[in-house]
């Protein structure tokens, strides 16, 4: 297990800042996410989903939702809370790889890619490829820029707090992940880090054509959002 899937892999009150932040986050998410899916009998997969603790507000939207999660507890976790939803299975990175061709009809890749060396995101794009439909899409979100993504990430998160009622809690969890493992593993191993014709261009090279979002899923603005057809 690469050191980042560990570090999602237990609870930890260092990404969210408490419960009330984890949940506008997924929700946050799960509606912008919605907004994509292309019709009721569209077959979805979220890559990297995490906790995903809104997927039946995604999975609502479509004809099946797969949600694939490499952390072992963070999965078992997910089959527990979406036993009783039938739209809704969860996948090991293996098993979605697994799944024949042209399976899906909207992929997500929603902040994942940050965690991922060039060579892994050019991997999973192969294989994203070959799942997708011929007219399917692949989102993929959360892209960190090169420049001042840290302050960014900070002034999103105190914007999104202040919005959401946990303003106070935000800045106590800032300075939480200034002494987490976050930081150390940050240094450790890096984030990987794209500007917007440097993404374009990786998109182009594995087979589909790319444009950027007009904004970011999520609440981060400074992020970048990409939609891939397979060309
Ligand atoms: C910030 S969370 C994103 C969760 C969710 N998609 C969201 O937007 O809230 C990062 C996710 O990337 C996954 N991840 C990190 N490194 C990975 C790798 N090498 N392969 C597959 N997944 C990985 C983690 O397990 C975790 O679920």
């Amino acid at each position: 297990m690469s050191d980042w899937i560990s570090f999602y892999d237990f609870k930890h009150s260092v990404i969210y800042v408490n419960a009330r932040h984890r949940d506008v986050h997924y929700r946050t998410i799960a509606e912008d996410i919605r907004a994509y899916v292309p019709s009721p009998t569209a077959q979805v997969l979220d890559y990297g989903c995490g906790e995903a603790a809104s997927s039946d507000l995604l999975a609502a939207a479509g004809s099946h939702l797969t949600l694939v999660e490499a952390a072992p507890n963070v999965r078992a976790a997910l089959a527990a809370r979406y036993a009783g939803n039938p739209k809704i299975s969860v996948f090991t990175p293996e098993e979605a790889a697994a799944q024949p061709a042209g399976s899906f009809d909207l992929i997500v890749l929603h902040s994942v890619a940050q965690y991922l060396t060039a060579a892994e995101l050019d991997r999973l794009l192969g294989i994203f490829r070959r799942l997708l439909k011929a007219d399917g899409m692949l989102i993929i979100g959360d892209i960190v820029p090169p420049k001042l993504a840290a302050p960014a990430a900070a002034l999103a998160l105190l914007r999104f707090a202040a919005a959401n009622g946990f303003f106070f809690a935000a800045v106590l969890g800032l300075m939480r992940i200034f002494v987490s493992d976050y930081l150390r593993l940050k240094k450790t191993f890096g984030l990987s880090h794209y500007d917007e014709a440097a993404m374009l261009a990786k998109l182009k090279a594995a087979g589909y054509a790319a444009t950027r979002a007009t904004r970011n899923i999520g609440h981060n603005p400074w992020r970048m959002t990409f939609l891939a057809r397979p060309a």
